[in-house]
């Protein structure tokens, strides 16, 4: 094991999609209001996938940006973590579509289900996947499309919730600093507070989800109770964090809540006795994202110039499982020269996409070859070196 590997962010990246709904426009969907919103939440507008749009192709695109502001080539990658609740599919993962998308034929892929705390469980996963010197460089992601999972009927949920995604680039580097500590937390007795059910055990799911007025693959949520949780454990793990990483919360310069409701975010402040603008918000803009609500908020801190080299800051998750999780990092200083320009980036992609065509197709190809039994020598050899071409791509 490398005692100097310390795993660095060294780039970031947002997607969201165009669509922009109001509160407006959801009074117009359930029986609510601006004011209501406004005053309960601090949300005004979110954003709504099209059709075009999905968690796997928002990922795609904060991946793009996270990987040309690090510089690096997808092809670096050892591994894509996808945290999400909404993901392409059960199997396979959202992070192996991604994987194949960039082109990252080196990177091991998966995706991660910690709710709103999975980013913060993704980024510790690969943070300690370099600390231990069994990789070199990651890509994390959260991304999500929470409106293919409301009930547009209930409005004590389909109101806080909106798509995007976030993701940042981790690299070993010996220098001290990146993600210093971690505190992972799960409460499991409170699983029926909040969620979205799916097909383990149908039969007797639908009948029990009927009984208490849920609905499969749409999301049921104990606003109240996650209320109490969410304004209890904030303060709680980021303490224990900070103690981990040897700081106080006084030398923090930025703490990236889960961006679920300003309410919570002011009653953890005022527990902590922090300043509430040592908080980064933008729940304003974009509701709740789930796993991609603090990338995005991180990004724009990025964005906005309030983080610099050495900053100590906070990331803090809460939500369903129960879950929570705090991360302290070290902010990094510098990025290295600028190896590959924008052209040979989009060049690697296009050759990405060419190639996951490809091999579509010889796959399809040979299956159609293999029905064929080959009686010849010359149709084996001719099979033989087909299967080796795509082993070879
Ligand atoms: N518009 C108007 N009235 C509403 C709405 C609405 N959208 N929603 C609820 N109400 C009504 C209720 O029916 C209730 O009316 P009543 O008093 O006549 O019964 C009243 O408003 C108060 O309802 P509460 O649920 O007590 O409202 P509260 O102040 O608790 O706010 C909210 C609800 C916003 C959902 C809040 O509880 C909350 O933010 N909870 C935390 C959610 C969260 O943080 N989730 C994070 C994790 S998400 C994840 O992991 C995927």
């Amino acid at each position: 094991m490398a005692a100097t590997n310390y795993a660095h962010i060294v780039g970031w990246g947002i997607a969201l999609p165009e669509t922009v709904m109001t509160n407006e426009d959801l009074a117009a969907i359930v029986e609510t209001s601006d004011e209501w919103i406004m005053a309960r939440t601090g949300i005004k507008t979110r954003r709504i996938a099209n059709d075009r749009e999905s968690t796997a192709t928002l990922g795609l695109k904060a991946a793009q940006q996270a990987l040309d502001v690090a510089d690096i080539l997808p092809i670096e990658l050892d591994l894509i973590i996808v945290a999400t609740s909404t993901p392409e599919s059960i199997f396979p993962s959202t992070a192996s579509l991604i994987q194949d998308w960039l082109g990252a034929g080196s990177a091991g892929a998966f995706d991660l289900s910690a709710a709103c705390s999975g980013f913060v469980y993704a980024l510790d996963m690969a943070a300690q996947a370099i600390r231990s010197g069994s990789i070199k460089t990651a890509i994390v992601i959260g991304s999500e499309t929470m409106s293919r999972v409301m009930d547009w009927q209930d409005r004590g949920t389909c109101i806080l919730f909106g798509d995007g995604a976030g993701a940042v680039v981790l690299q070993a580097r010996d220098t001290i600093g990146g993600v210093l500590s971690s505190v992972l937390r799960s409460d499991g007795s409170g699983h029926d507070l909040l969620g979205i059910p799916s097909v383990g055990s149908l039969d007797i799911q639908i009948s029990a989800l009927a009984l208490q007025g849920r609905k499969p693959f749409k999301m049921h949520m104990a606003g109240g109770e996650v209320f109490k949780f969410a304004t209890r454990v904030i303060g709680e793990s980021l303490e224990q964090a900070a103690i981990k990483a040897g700081i106080t919360l006084r030398d923090l310069k930025l703490i990236v809540p889960h961006q679920a409701n300003e309410r919570i975010i002011q009653a953890a402040a005022r527990q902590l006795d922090l300043d509430r603008q040592l908080f980064m918000t933008n729940l304003e803009h974009y509701g709740n994202t789930s796993a991609a609500s603090i990338p995005i908020a991180l990004v724009e801190a990025i964005q906005q110039g309030r983080v610099t080299e050495n900053d100590y800051i906070a990331l803090v998750g809460f939500g369903g499982g129960l879950t929570w999780a705090s991360i302290i990092v070290q902010w990094s200083g510098p990025l290295g020269e600028n190896r590959f320009g924008p052209q040979r980036r989009q060049f690697t992609y296009a050759l990405a996409a060419w190639r996951a065509r490809l091999r579509r197709f010889i796959r399809r190809y040979t299956d159609l070859f293999n029905r064929i039994r080959p009686k010849h020598g010359r149709m084996l050899r001719l099979r033989k070196r087909i299967e080796q071409r795509i082993n070879d791509i």
